[in-house]
């Protein structure tokens, strides 16, 4: 195990998130000791769509679908190649969703597994480092509407940092969750984060547009998130 590329893997339990019946796992990983052959070291396929990417893009891959193979190992399917599908989303064993995110230094995934092909619904994680003060004020007006801004404001105790960094990545967690079957891309301005618990580490996101026949405007996903120094990680499930 190339140790200095990735750090061992922590298996989160999020209190607030129980009783979640699938894996949860978080890594960190140095882009500096990142290098090609570490794909093969660590089981992973090099896709051809990363033969121009920048090496910090490689590695954030390759942390990504290694920790996402290990999540899998752990829920029965060794060996599993998730490969890239439509608009970047992994495609999954027909039995599991899962959802992956990294920022620079750390990389999350989760996988539920079912008996048979999943009901509807899914799961969705994100990271995200905290946007600098300046950078939350520049994309204030490209991630929350107006109400959205004023329930925001009731959480004084919280940055602005925190504060729009959080529902980016809340956003973003149910973007990845909602894509499978949505099939296509829908904008920060498509949800609405309608409540924040401080105390419980609880969000809940509102649709404002209908995305398909079951996905309707007026439909809520509860969610969980959990603030460190500097990042935060968002996790719905539904
Ligand atoms: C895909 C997206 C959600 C996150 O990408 P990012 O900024 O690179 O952030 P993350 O690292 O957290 O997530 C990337 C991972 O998400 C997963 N992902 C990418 N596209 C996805 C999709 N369409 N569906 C599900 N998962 C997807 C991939 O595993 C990807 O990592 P990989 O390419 O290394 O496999 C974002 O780029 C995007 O396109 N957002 C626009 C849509 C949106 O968020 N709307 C908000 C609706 S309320």
């Amino acid at each position: 195990m190339p140790d200095s590329f990735i750090t061992a893997v922590e298996w989160l339990n999020l209190p607030q998130a129980a009783p979640f019946p699938g894996k949860i796992a978080r890594c960190h990983f140095a882009v500096t000791a990142y290098c090609d052959a570490l794909f093969a070291e660590l089981g992973v396929v090099f896709p051809s769509s990363l033969l121009r990417a920048v090496p910090k893009r490689r590695a954030e891959f390759l942390a990504g679908r290694y920790l996402a193979s290990r999540v899998l190992d752990s829920l029965g399917y060794p060996h599993f190649t998730i490969e890239i599908g439509e608009d970047r989303a992994p495609r999954w064993p027909q039995t599991v969703r899962g959802s992956i995110s990294h920022n620079q230094d750390t990389v999350l995934c989760v996988a539920q597994r079912y008996e048979t092909s999943p009901p509807l619904g899914g799961v969705g994680i994100d990271v995200e480092t905290l946007m600098e003060e300046q950078q939350a004020l520049d994309f204030l007006p490209m991630i929350v509407n107006g109400a959205e801004y004023e329930r925001l404001r009731r959480h004084p105790q919280l940055s602005l940092s925190v504060l729009l960094t959080l529902t980016f990545s809340a956003k973003e967690s149910l973007f990845k969750m909602l894509y499978p079957q949505v099939g296509r891309l829908f904008g920060f301005l498509d949800a609405q984060l309608v409540s924040l618990n401080e105390e419980e580490c609880r969000f809940t996101l509102e649709l404002t547009m209908t995305l398909n026949e079951r996905l309707r405007a007026g439909m809520r996903f509860e969610g969980v998130y959990q603030l460190r120094c500097h990042d935060i990680l968002t996790f719905l499930y539904y």
